[in-house]
C-alpha cells in the first residue's frame, strides 16, 4: 500500500533543445480523479507517455505505484492502463474479438478475459453489442470498447489522454459517466484535457500545464475561489474597432494582468484593483477605441484562472463549442 498513486520529482522531457515537460513535480492520491489542464502543446501527452513507461524522462524521476518509472519500469506497466490519444482497435473484428486479442497481449488466463469482457461490456452498457462488428459502431461506441480495452487487466491506475476529444456533446456525458464508475470501483483516474468543463465536472484535482510548467494546482473550486477572493476582475468587452495596436496599449495599464482577444471583436480582460474598469475605460476612449458592451462576469471559471494565471486565453478553444454530428461520427481530431 503506498500513500500516493503517482509521485512524480521534477520529471522532465527534452526534445533536442525544446522542453516539453519541464521539472514537474506534484502527486496524486490513490482514489482520485487528476485533471491535466492545458492547451496544445502544454506536454499533457508527454507527461503521460513517460508515466506510463513509452517515454524515458530526460531528468527527474516518478513512483507509479510506489515503483520507479525507469528501474521498475515492467511492474509500473502492471498497475496501469491506458486510453491514448489514438483509438486502438481492429474495424473488422467483433468488440468481444478485439478484447480477448488485447487480454491475450495482456498475458491473461483465457477463463479470465471471458469474464472481464462480460463484466466491462456491462459497466459501458454495450452488452448486446458484444458479438458485433466494431466497424458497425458510432464513435461513442467504439470508445467506450477503447475505453475497456485499457481495464482488461484491472489496472489499479488509469490514464486517459482526451477521453472525450471529437465526441458530440451526449457521446461525451456518457464516456464522463463511464469514467465516474470507473472511479468509483477504486480506480485512480488520471485525464488530460484542454476541455475546460471537462476538468471542472471529473476531476477532484487539476493542475493547469502550460509550457510543461504547472501555473496552478487545487481543486477546481479553490482555484475558482481564488479569483473571487482576490481584487482581480476579469470582464469581456465587444470593442467595435478593435485593433491590436488598441490591445497593446491597453497591456501597458499597470492595472492589467491578460487580456485574450476572443474574435474580431471581443476581448477578455483580467486586472487588478476597484479603480480597473474605470482606467481601462479612460484608456480605450483616449485611444478612440468604440466600445459596444462590456459584461462584468461576477462568477469565474476555469478558464478565467487560466488567463490570469497565464497571462493568456487557452489558445484551442474550439474544443469546447459542441462537435457537429454526422451520422454518429464525430470530426477527426484537431489539426495543430
Ligand atoms: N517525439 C517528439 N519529438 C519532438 N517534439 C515533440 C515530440 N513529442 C512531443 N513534442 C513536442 O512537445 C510539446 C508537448 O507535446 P504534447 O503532445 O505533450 O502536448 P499536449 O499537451 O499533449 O498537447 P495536445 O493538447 O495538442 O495533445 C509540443 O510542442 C510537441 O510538439
Ligand atoms: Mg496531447
Amino acid at each position: 500500500m503506498t500513500e500516493h498513486a503517482i509521485k512524480l520529482n521534477n520529471l522532465t522531457k527534452k526534445f533536442g533543445d525544446f522542453t516539453a515537460v519541464d521539472n514537474l513535480s506534484l502527486h496524486v492520491e490513490e482514489g482520485e480523479i487528476f485533471g491535466f489542464l492545458g492547451p496544445n502543446g502544454a506536454g499533457k501527452s508527454t507527461t503521460i507517455r513517460m508515466l506510463c513507461t513509452l517515454a524515458q524522462p530526460t531528468s527527474g524521476s516518478a513512483l507509479v505505484s510506489g515503483y520507479d518509472l525507469v528501474e521498475d519500469s515492467a511492474k509500473v506497466r502492471k498497475e496501469i492502463g491506458l486510453v491514448a490519444e489514438k483509438m486502438i482497435m481492429y474495424d473488422t473484428l467483433t468488440a468481444a474479438e478485439n478484447l480477448r486479442f488485447f487480454g491475450k497481449l495482456y498475458d491473461m488466463p483465457k477463463e479470465k478475459i471471458e469474464l472481464r469482457i462480460d463484466e466491462l461490456l456491462e459497466l459501458v452498457d454495450m452488452q448486446e453489442w458484444k458479438n458485433t462488428q466494431i466497424n458497425k459502431f458510432s464513435t461513442g461506441m467504439k470508445q467506450r470498447i477503447n475505453v475497456i480495452r485499457a481495464l482488461l487487466p484491472e489496472p489499479k491506475i488509469l490514464f486517459m489522454d482526451e477521453p472525450t476529444l471529437g465526441l458530440d456533446p451526449q457521446t461525451t456525458f456518457s464516456i464522463r459517466e463511464i469514467i465516474r464508475n470507473i472511479n468509483n470501483n477504486g480506480v485512480t483516474v488520471i485525464l488530460t484535457t484542454h476541455a475546460m468543463t471537462e476538468a471542472e465536472a471529473l476531476s477532484d484535482r487539476v493542475a493547469i500545464i502550460d509550457h510543461g510548467k504547472i501555473a496552478a494546482l487545487d481543486t477546481p473550486e479553490n482555484l475558482k475561489n481564488m479569483l473571487v477572493n482576490s481584487d482581480i476582475t476579469i470582464f469581456t468587452m465587444k470593442i467595435m474597432n478593435l485593433s491590436s495596436k488598441l490591445i497593446e496599449q491597453l497591456k501597458t495599464l499597470k492595472i492589467v494582468t491578460a487580456i485574450a482577444q476572443q474574435d474580431d471583436h471581443h476581448i477578455k480582460i483580467s486586472a487588478t484593483g476597484k479603480d480597473a474598469l474605470n482606467q481601462i475605460i479612460d484608456k480605450i476612449r483616449l485611444e478612440g477605441g468604440d466600445i459596444f458592451s462590456i459584461v462584468n462576469s461576477n462568477e469565474s471559471t476555469l478558464e478565467d484562472v487560466f488567463l490570469t494565471v497565464t497571462g493568456k486565453e487557452m489558445r484551442d478553444q474550439a474544443t469546447e463549442k459542441p462537435a457537429p454530428v454526422q451520422h454518429g461520427h464525430a470530426p477527426k481530431a484537431r489539426v495543430r
